[in-house]
């Protein structure tokens, strides 16, 4: 670990995850561990290449850390006590704003005291960028948890260019409406010079939403531009976001990764079909329609356990959060069931592991899964599916898809599921197996050209290209 240097930085990220998370060990040691989710997956490429500096909380509650330099850029950590990770984070950001952004697939909990630690935690981000942000400088708040963050800083340092980006959906003003500071909400994002959002849709219900607020005019359907009643301009656009492509197809494609591959399909009996699901432990991600469905094919003898296995890596994640602890009991029992109705001991319909796993191991079953499978209720992008083709050369393999991803509508050419209809996801499944080789390869090849023409750098100069205009 090297410290960082005194200057001021001029293109500085601000989120509430830092890409690495400090874990302290049984014997006390320390480690720093990748930290989980989209948001650091697709960021880490951004700032290796721009540099600059990464201001976040580093994982652990009542920890101070000083600032370091890693892999071509400072990280600055920001401390959070035990309260406001109840409070702040697992509170408001992931029980009040996460279920609500995501249609209400769970219902939403408000507390005031909740509210107060998520203003109070948002103010803190917004002193630290203020103190070490150069003049002029540009600033790039993520995410749900910081939307307090641009207006914040607009009224401590006029002078700086500060973008927004929601990684996650942004929901319909119907739904908007029951949150008790939704206003406050509202005019902290357009404090932001340039608000981005993952699609059109989201886009379009900020819009709707700013358009409310009292002196704002603008933007309309033929306009994504807002104007403040100071006569401040703030831009409202679709920046869908993406990965490092060729970072993962290099991955994927070593020595290395190919044996790691080769093993795996081993130890799980060499199968001739192999169905893989990864997703961070979250109710959005539609876990327990899946495991159902292919449980019910399994059943019903349409896939057949001599042949065919289902591989679920679950990431744990937010795991003092209620709901999050109803849905690993919910899925433990879901996979339990349907394993012990197996009628061999040779090998389970479902393997399924709750962890985390080195990025090259991810890559290694990206490359034996020959049907993968994504079945979120609601997603802002979902990387996941982009991962996967970026990682396989054989288009003899099928991407399942549900429409409620925000890929979707980039990755149009996949087996769309529905995932509340369950017989249709079934269906589904077996024709993403049964289809010709032809029809199965036109799919994929379409795809991943997509996916390799649309990268991360791509999505990172867009957004900064059309701040800095
Ligand atoms: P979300 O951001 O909601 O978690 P995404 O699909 O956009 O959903 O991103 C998830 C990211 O986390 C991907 O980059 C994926 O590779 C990574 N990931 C998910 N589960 C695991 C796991 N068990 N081990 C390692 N990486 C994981
Ligand atoms: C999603 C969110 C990110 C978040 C990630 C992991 O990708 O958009 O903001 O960092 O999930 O969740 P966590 O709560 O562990 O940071």
């Amino acid at each position: 670990m090297t410290s960082t240097s005194d200057d001021l930085a001029t293109f500085i990220v601000v989120a509430n995850r830092l890409p690495v998370d400090r874990v302290v060990n049984e014997d006390g040691s320390i480690d720093w561990t990748t930290s989980p989710g989209g948001l650091v997956t697709a960021l880490e490429p951004v700032m290796q290449r721009k540099g600059g500096a990464w201001i976040g909380w580093h994982g652990a509650p009542d920890e101070t850390v000083e600032p370091f330099h890693h892999e071509g850029y400072d990280i600055v950590p920001i401390p959070l006590s035990a309260q406001e990770v109840t409070e702040y984070y697992e509170g408001f950001s992931n029980a009040s704003l996460w279920p609500l952004y995501h249609d209400c697939v769970v219902d939403p909990e408000f507390h005031r005291e909740w509210w107060d630690s998520y203003r109070t935690v948002n103010t803190r981000f917004a002193e630290e960028v203020a103190k070490r942000a150069a003049k002029n400088a540009t600033v790039w708040v993520q995410d749900y948890q910081l939307q307090l963050v641009p207006r914040m800083l607009r009224e401590a340092r006029p002078d700086l260019k500060i973008g927004f980006f929601l990684h996650i959906p942004f929901p319909p003003i119907e739904l908007y409406q029951h949150i008790p500071w939704r206003g406050e909400l509202v005019d902290g994002l357009l404090g932001a010079d340039l608000i981005g959002f993952q699609t059109p849709g989201a886009a379009h219900n900020f819009a709707r939403l700013a358009h409310h607020r009292d002196g704002v005019t603008g933007p309309d359907d033929s306009d994504d531009i807002a104007t403040l009643s100071d006569g401040r301009v703030v831009k409202i656009k679709d920046f869908p976001i993406s990965i490092d492509a060729r970072g993962f197809h290099e991955l994927a494609s070593s020595p290395q990764v190919h044996q790691e591959a080769e093993e795996m399909r081993t130890e799980l009996g060499n199968p001739s079909t192999i169905i893989f699901g990864v997703d961070r432990l979250d109710y959005t991600k539609g876990l327990r329609q899946r495991i159902r469905a292919i449980g019910e094919l399994f059943d019903e003898g349409k896939l057949d356990q001599e042949d065919c296995v289902f591989l679920q890596l679950a990431t744990p994640s937010r795991e003092r959060v209620e709901e999050y602890k109803i849905l690993r009991n919910d899925i433990d029992l879901l996979v339990g069931r349907i394993n012990s109705a197996s009628d061999t001991l040779a090998r389970p319909r479902i393997a399924y592991r709750h962890t985390s796993v080195p990025r090259s191991t991810l890559a290694a079953m990206y490359q034996i899964a020959d049907i993968m499978i994504v079945t979120p209720l609601r997603d802002g992008m979902n990387l996941v599916a982009k991962e996967y083709l970026a990682c396989r050369d054989d288009d003899n393999s099928a991407l399942i898809l549900s429409e409620f991803a925000g890929a979707a509508l980039e990755l149009d050419e996949a087996y769309m599921i529905n995932p509340y209809d369950i017989d249709g996801m079934k269906a589904t499944i077996m024709k993403a197996i049964n289809d010709s080789p032809q029809a199965r390869a036109q799919k994929m090849r379409a795809m991943r050209q997509q996916v390799f023409a649309h990268t991360i750098d791509d999505w990172a100069d867009s957004f900064l290209t059309e701040l800095g205009e």
